[in-house]
Formats: structure tokens, sequence, C-alpha cells
């Protein structure tokens, strides 16, 4: 038998049209079995070789590269060997770049171990038309992208009894560490006297400790740009009083879909060690029923002093959110400002797990969250922030309410009330992924991580180089 190393493994491309022509060349059973529809694999192994044929149907383009990259490492994760593999199309770079960050994309399952055979460091990739220096800086960027991906999936995909709030401030310690990140946590009682008010009121009803910490990552570049990020954190929304039904609640636990990205982002950038600053904010708590927990009806105060009637406790992420937002616009001068967040139910009726629904203020930071978006196939989808939404949050007893009381425009009347925490920051962007963080994935059965998020902000992260 030949030993692995001297088997030839290659990768072929076909759109249907480039295969009808190309197929003369090929034996009888390939022309026969393979027929270059979109996402059609077929392998053909002799003696010394494996050739891997991958289907486009009608266009090969970035945005399929990445998709059936993906799909493509994912089903063949047992066959394929850890050593050269060799692309015989001519792609341009960013094609290159999109089909091997979806090589490495297609390398995750629960909990990640890196054993498929890509992270192996005897796997590398030949291309005829990109140099070897080219070839192995997209493959250090796509593991670096992945490495931070996956580190938030993971804790994503964890049941609800083993992502306590101590035990993601634990993994939160480690990565500062390693990655020489500022580490910053306020406790409850820390938290009620830095005025955190909103926060707290969700945190108060839980049998953990708060944790509202702050992660800073710094470039040694003078000029850098800073950027801000706050990721939604909870960490089990029951709903509080409030209490939600009980079919589908195992899924709250992927309530912290906005900091499994902004966690994954982070370790991309500090992987890279990119020239741009960045803040976290990451106010972690869970959302529990107890006899401590906040009632409608309550009047709390947030971190920027406005006050909140609590209508539906529920709606604690916009809670949490309002006093990272305040926290960090009033500590930190930022040049842009980013929250991520599984925030609403409205946001999943009106786009399902087609895309973020997406807010922003500011036309410079809108246009390179489009371009990322494009490049990073993580789709989103610009939303009004019309003054006229603003009265659905005016309240009797307080400065705003929770909840608008009307059933109409939950997402963007949150996205309104996110609005009032800002600071009036000239560029903000917000971003509802509670349709995209989680759902139907190739690698699990039921609904998981997706890894929304980290790639859109990565692909922003590069756009400083
Ligand atoms: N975490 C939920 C939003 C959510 C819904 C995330 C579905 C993922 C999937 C949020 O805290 C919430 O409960 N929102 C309520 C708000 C309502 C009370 C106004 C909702 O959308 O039902
Ligand atoms: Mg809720
Ligand atoms: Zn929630």
């Amino acid at each position: 038998m030949a030993k692995k190393d001297s088997i030839q493994q290659t990768i072929q491309l076909y759109t249907t049209e480039d295969w009808s022509i190309s197929k003369a060349d090929f034996p009888k059973n390939i022309q026969l079995f393979f027929s270059a529809e979109e996402k059609e694999f077929f392998v053909s192994a002799e003696e010394n070789s494996v050739q891997y044929f991958i289907g486009f149907g009608k266009k090969i383009s970035t945005a399929n590269l990445l998709d059936i990259g993906k799909s493509f490492s994912y089903k063949y994760r047992k066959s394929l060997l850890a050593q050269k593999l060799v692309i015989k199309n001519e792609l341009t770079d960013d094609e290159l770049e999109a089909f091997i960050i979806g090589l490495f994309q297609g390398t995750y399952q629960y909990p990640f171990k890196n054993e498929h055979p890509f992270w192996s460091s005897d796997f590398e990739i030949e291309t005829s038309k990109q140099d070897k220096k080219t070839i192995n800086a997209i493959i250090k960027d796509a593991k670096a992208l992945c490495v931070g991906q996956f580190a938030g999936m993971d804790w994503l995909n964890k049941p609800a009894n083993q992502k306590k709030v101590d035990d993601i401030s634990s993994f939160l310690k480690e990565i500062s560490k390693k990655y020489k990140l500022k580490y910053k946590a306020y406790n409850r009682e820390e938290s009620i006297k830095k005025g955190l008010g909103a926060f707290v009121a969700v945190n108060q009803g839980s049998a953990m400790d708060a944790a509202f910490t702050i992660l800073e990552y710094q470039s040694s570049k003078k000029s850098a740009p800073t950027i801000g990020l706050v990721g939604k954190c909870v960490l089990f929304d029951t709903g509080g009083i409030s209490i939600k039904p009980s079919a589908n609640l195992h899924y709250m636990k992927s309530d912290m879909g906005g900091a499994s990205a902004v966690i994954g982002a982070l370790i991309y950038a500090a992987e890279m060690q990119l020239p741009i600053n960045i803040v976290a904010v990451l106010p972690i708590t869970d959302n529990a029923v107890s006899e401590k927990a906040y009632l409608p009806s309550d009047v709390v105060k947030a971190y920027n002093g406005k006050t909140i009637e609590i209508i539906d406790t529920d709606a604690e992420g916009r809670l949490t959110l309002a006093d990272g937002l305040s926290y960090i616009t009033k500590n930190y001068k930022l040049d842009h400002l980013i929250d991520l967040a599984t925030l609403t139910g409205s946001s999943v009726r009106m786009f399902g797990n087609t895309c973020g629904a997406y807010f922003c203020n500011d036309e410079q930071l809108n246009q390179k969250l489009q371009s990322s978006s494009e490049k990073s196939q993580n789709r989103i989808w610009n939303l009004p922030l019309w003054d006229v939404w603003k009265s659905e949050i005016t309240s009797d007893v307080a400065d705003f309410k929770n909840i608008s009381l009307k059933p109409v425009g939950d997402c963007i009347v949150a996205a309104k009330f996110l609005e009032q925490f800002i600071n009036d920051h000239p560029s903000w962007a917000h971003l509802d992924i509670a349709g995209v963080a989680y759902g139907n994935v190739e690698y699990a059965k039921d609904k998981a991580a997706t890894g929304y998020g980290v790639h859109l902000l990565a692909q922003l992260f590069k756009t400083y180089n």
C-alpha cells in the first residue's frame, strides 16, 4: 500500500459550464457520476492519488467559495490527509482567501479539539497562481480567525450548568494573560457602587455574582483607531418574573451570542497583533427567577443617570447593554462603537436565520460594515433609527420604559432604546443577531453556535491595515 504522504491530494472546482467543456478529458466513471451542480462533491481515489471534484453550479464566487469550502472540509474530515493539498484552479487572492477560510471554518466540532487534518503542521496548500508566502499569510489569518471564532462557539454551545459567571470569568482572565489584554470586572457590589443600576437590576435575582467585564487590547501603533465593542452576555435567559414558556427554553443558553462574537474578534485581533485598539465590555449575568428578582413596574437608574421603568423583565438584554454602552462611551474615547446582541424575537420573526438586523448612525462605518458583511457572508440588513419610534418608549414614571406596549417592531424599539445610552456617539452600530448566532449547522443535529459576527468584525478590523 502507498504511504499516505506519497499520495497526491488535489481539489478541482467546477461550474457546470466549465465541467461540460472539461469533462471529456476525464475517465468515463467521473463523467458519469459528477455533474458540477452546486455543492456536489465527488471523490476519485487511485493507488497514488485522491482527487476531490467540487461543484459550484452556475458560478464560482467568493460567497459560495466560503460556504462550499466549509461544507467540503466538514464532510471529508475523516478522509482528508494532513499533508499537501493542491488546488488546481486559478483563483484570485480574494477568492482563495474565502475558500481557505471556508476550509478552516468547516473544521469545527463541539467541543473544538483541532483534530481535523487541516490543523496539522504538515498541512499545506499549493496553487499554481499564488506563491508560498501569499498562501501562508492567508492560512495564518484563517487559523487566527478560527481560533477566535471557535472559542466563542465553544462557550455558546456549553450547557447552562457549565457556563456560570465564574467559569466564563476564569476563561476571560486566562485569555487576558495569554494575549496581554487588560482585564477588569465589577461584581454586584462594585456594580451598585459604580451606578450600573440597569445591569444590577437584571443580576439581582441571580444566585451568581455579577461580572461587568472590561477587556482591552492595545496595539503598539501610535495612531491606531480605537473600536469599542459591547456584547450581550446573558448566560441563561429564563425571562425572569415575566417568565418564558418552557418550549424551546433550553435554547436560551444561547443568549450570550453577542459576547461570543466579541470574544472571538478580540482573540483574532490579538493573534494577528492588528494595528487597532479594542475596548470590549461584557456585562455578564443570567436572567433568573427568584424572590430577589426585579419586578415589572420597578424603576431603575442606568449608568448615564436616566431612569427606566421595567414593563417586562424578559427585555433584559437592552438593560445590560444600556449600562454597557453608557459605561464604554463615558470612560473611553472611541472612533467606533459596535454592540452585538441576541436581543429580540422580533428580529427572528423578521429575518429568520438569513441576516443580522442592523442599525447604524454613521455613513463611514456603514460603508465599512457593508463591505465586511459582503466578504464574510455574515449578512446584515439596515433598519431605521427614525425618531418616530422614540414615543414608543416614553414612560409616565421614568425617562423610558423597557418595552413598547404595542406588539410591533420590537427589534427597532430595542435599537431606539439603546440609542438613548450611547452618549450621542457619532459612529455607532447595533447588530441584533438573535436569528443568526445560533441555529441549524452542519456539525450538530440540534441548533448550535454558528460563529456569526467574528468574521464580520475581523473584516472590519482589516480595513485598518
Ligand atoms: N434573549 C431574548 C431574545 C431572543 C429571542 C434571543 C429568540 C434568541 C432567540 C430577549 O431577552 C427577549 O427575551 N426578548 C423578548 C422581548 C419582549 C419581552 C419585548 C422577546 O423578543 O420576546
Ligand atoms: Mg429576555
Ligand atoms: Zn435575552
